[in-house]
C-alpha cells in the first residue's frame, strides 16, 4: 500500500469526468487500498479516484460512525434520492474551505464492490451526503461550485 498525492483545487483534472471501470483487476484493487489509506491519513470521509489523479469511477467512503464500515463503490449509480437538506461540507482537495450545500436526505444507489459484486445501498445522513459528494467528483463536479451563497469559510492553517 502507498499513500497517493491528493490533487488540489486548482488542478484541472478535478473538472474531468471519470470513466467506468471495465475490469476489477489487481491495479484497481491496489488503487482501492491506496485510496483507503490516503483517506484515513488525512481524516477524510470519502475520496474519489480522480482526487488521486485516476479518471476511473472508484470511490471509497468511511463515515467513522459507530458500527459503520468502509464502502468501496465502483461505477456507482444513483437510483433515487429523497428530500433535500442543508449540510456543512468540506473536501480533501479543498483542505481549508468549508461551506454549506444542499444534499439529498436519502439516496439509493447501485455499485460494484471491490470484488465485482453488485451492491445496493440505501443511505441517510452523512453517508448519503458523502456518497453524493463523491459521485459528483466522478462527474467532474466539486462542492465549491454548489455552495449556498454566503456560507463559505476559509480556515487559515495553523502554523506548526
Ligand atoms: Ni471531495
Amino acid at each position: 500500500m502507498a499513500l497517493r498525492i491528493i490533487r488540489q483545487e486548482e488542478d484541472e483534472i478535478l473538472r474531468k469526468k471519470s470513466r467506468p471501470v471495465e475490469k476489477i483487476d489487481d491495479k484497481i484493487k491496489e488503487l482501492v487500498k491506496d485510496m483507503i489509506e490516503t483517506m484515513h491519513k488525512y481524516d477524510g470521509v470519502g475520496l474519489a479516484a480522480v482526487q488521486v489523479g485516476v479518471l476511473k469511477q472508484v470511490v471509497v467512503i468511511d463515515t467513522y460512525e459507530e458500527g459503520s464500515q468502509i464502502y468501496v463503490l465502483i461505477n456507482p449509480e444513483i437510483i433515487k434520492t429523497k428530500g433535500l437538506r442543508e449540510v456543512e461540507e468540506g473536501c480533501l482537495s479543498f483542505p481549508n474551505k468549508f461551506a454549506k450545500v444542499k444534499r439529498p436526505e436519502e439516496v439509493y444507489i447501485r455499485a460494484l464492490n471491490e470484488e465485482g459484486k453488485e451492491i445496493k445501498i440505501k443511505a441517510k445522513g452523512i453517508l448519503a451526503q458523502a456518497i453524493c459528494h463523491e459521485i459528483d467528483h466522478l462527474n467532474g463536479e466539486v462542492f465549491i461550485d454548489k455552495i449556498i451563497p454566503g456560507t463559505l469559510e476559509i480556515i487559515t492553517p495553523e502554523k506548526k
